[in-house]
């Protein structure tokens, strides 16, 4: 070797290209103006891997099924639930099963598991399909009187309310599913605010936190008078929850304290309606929008189905139900982000991922990648065909999330639409209103700027 030879060490992989804004405020306006496209274009422009600067944080944002992979199956005990993001939603859902982690989560995962099984679903069939029937006779008088309907509005009462029979084994009072509904919004709002702020010194207030525990202090109201009616109408052993205050872990022999069933109640409760409504209203909107898919679902509910209500058997046989349903999540995911936190130091597609940083697996962003889907913006439930899902990565589709900590609620969840669709299309025929297209909202979750309308169409008249 002459001396003039110098060995240099492999160089550390770099951070990921940067997408950033205006100094202090990052890229947050361009985010917030222009939503999903401002991360579309960043994705065409820097590829599927970036750091975006939001100014307050930054994050690294993923947007190939692969990276899901890394981050949630292959290398997920490296990725925990830390971050601004996670420590705002922990203010409200306490150490519930959406936010805890480790020895804690697993015995509580454990716990609740069974409440989802197969059998359990079987058992609870019936039960969400009255109380679909329920929520539907307040459609009633707006088809009586042609007069536009909000569908998101009307979803939030029927999703609540199928929750709260199936899982809680009570029924809603009346108010209950807008006093929920009403302070959540604010809640959800409050904590988007509050995660941007983290970085703020803690002495400094953030505007609406007295109202914001006056929301919370709404909302446990609620979740405590439906348990305890449940408690009181049914009897143990018959619900959810009646099987949540009996169980003993087997493992450690352990029950679940008063305050662990609060923190489990209330994640369960909010995580099982809001998602649903939302991906229903956005169900809605497409089938408006396109009304070929429309008559193609009427078709498919009055072969399989005629009048009768369904079952669980009938499932297997209303799959375009389904596949509006995955195609509806697909465009909009409700939970459009699965943000996580690196443990230690890592790297992805070769950047670098440095310990404690953010990464934000991009849902939204991963489920309209044209690698993956053609005509990725377009609505097509015939997408999900087998024969059209061959070679597709199984994380291309990933509404639910995956890994461990893929949804509990994601089987009820794929009952409970399609019977809803069918419920709906066996009695209406929703029409779009032209002068009211529905738009979206970006805070936590995505949801409708001012509802989805609707107008209904008696079916047989
Ligand atoms: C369309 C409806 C739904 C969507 C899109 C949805 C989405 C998700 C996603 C993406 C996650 C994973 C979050 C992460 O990995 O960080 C999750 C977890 C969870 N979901 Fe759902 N969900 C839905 C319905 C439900 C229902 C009906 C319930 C309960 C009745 C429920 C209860 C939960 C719970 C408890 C967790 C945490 C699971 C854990 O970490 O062990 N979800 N959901």
């Amino acid at each position: 070797m002459t001396t003039s030879t110098v060995m240099l060490k492999p160089s550390a992989p770099a951070l990921p290209p940067t997408v950033g804004g205006m100094p202090l405020i990052g890229a947050l306006p361009r985010l917030i103006k222009g939503k999903f496209d401002f991360l579309e274009a960043a994705r065409q422009k820097e590829g599927d891997i970036y750091r975006l600067d939001l100014g307050f944080a930054d994050a690294i944002v993923l947007c190939h099924p692969r990276h899901a992979q890394h981050v949630l199956l292959d290398n997920m005990k490296n990725y925990a639930k830390g971050g601004a993001m996670w420590d705002s939603v922990r203010t409200m859902l306490g150490n519930g099963l959406p936010v805890s982690e480790g020895a804690f989560w697993r015995r509580q995962r454990r716990m609740i598991q069974p409440a989802f099984h197969h059998q359990r679903l079987m058992a609870i069939a019936d039960q969400m399909v009255a109380a679909i029937d329920e929520s539907l006779e307040r459609w009633e008088p707006y088809a009586q009187s042609g007069e536009p309907i909000d569908v998101a509005q009307a979803f939030t009462h029927m999703t609540m309310n199928v929750l709260v029979r199936t899982m809680f084994g009570s029924e809603l009072k009346a108010g209950e599913a807008e006093a929920v509904g009403a302070e959540l919004t604010y809640a959800i709002d409050f904590m988007l605010r509050a995660m941007m702020t983290n970085s703020l010194p803690a002495w400094m207030p953030v505007p609406g936190r007295a109202r914001y525990q006056q929301a919370i202090r709404v909302i446990d109201e609620v979740v405590f008078n439906v348990i305890e009616r449940g408690r009181q109408e049914k009897g143990a052993g018959d619900n959810m929850l009646s099987m949540l205050l009996e169980m003993v872990d087997e493992e450690s022999g352990e029950r679940m304290t008063d305050a662990e069933l609060r923190d489990e109640a209330v994640s369960l409760f909010l995580a099982g309606y809001e998602t649903t409504s939302v991906a229903m209203s956005w169900a809605l909107h497409f089938m408006t929008q396109q009304p070929e898919i429309r008559q193609r679902l009427q078709q498919e509910v009055d072969t399989v189905l005629g009048e009768r209500k369904p079952t669980m058997m009938d499932l297997r046989q209303i799959t375009y139900a389904r596949n509006i349903m995955q195609e509806s999540m697909r465009l909009y995911p409700p939970a459009y982000w699965i943000p996580r936190t690196a443990v230690e130091d890592d790297v992805i597609d070769g950047y670098h991922i440095p310990a404690g940083k953010m990464v934000a697996v991009m849902s939204q962003v991963i489920q309209r990648h044209p690698e993956q889907w053609e005509d990725p913006h377009v609505f097509d439930p015939d997408r999900f065909l087998p024969a059209r899902s061959e070679g597709r990565h199984k994380l291309a589709w990933l509404p639910f999330g995956a890994g461990q900590r893929l949804c509990i609620g994601r089987e009820f969840a794929l009952m409970e639409g399609p019977f809803i669709l069918a419920r709906l299309m066996q009695r209406y025929e929703p029409v779009a209103v032209p002068e009211k297209v529905a738009q979206m909202h970006i805070g936590l979750t995505i949801r409708t700027k001012d509802g989805v309308w609707v107008k209904l169409n008696k079916r047989g008249e």
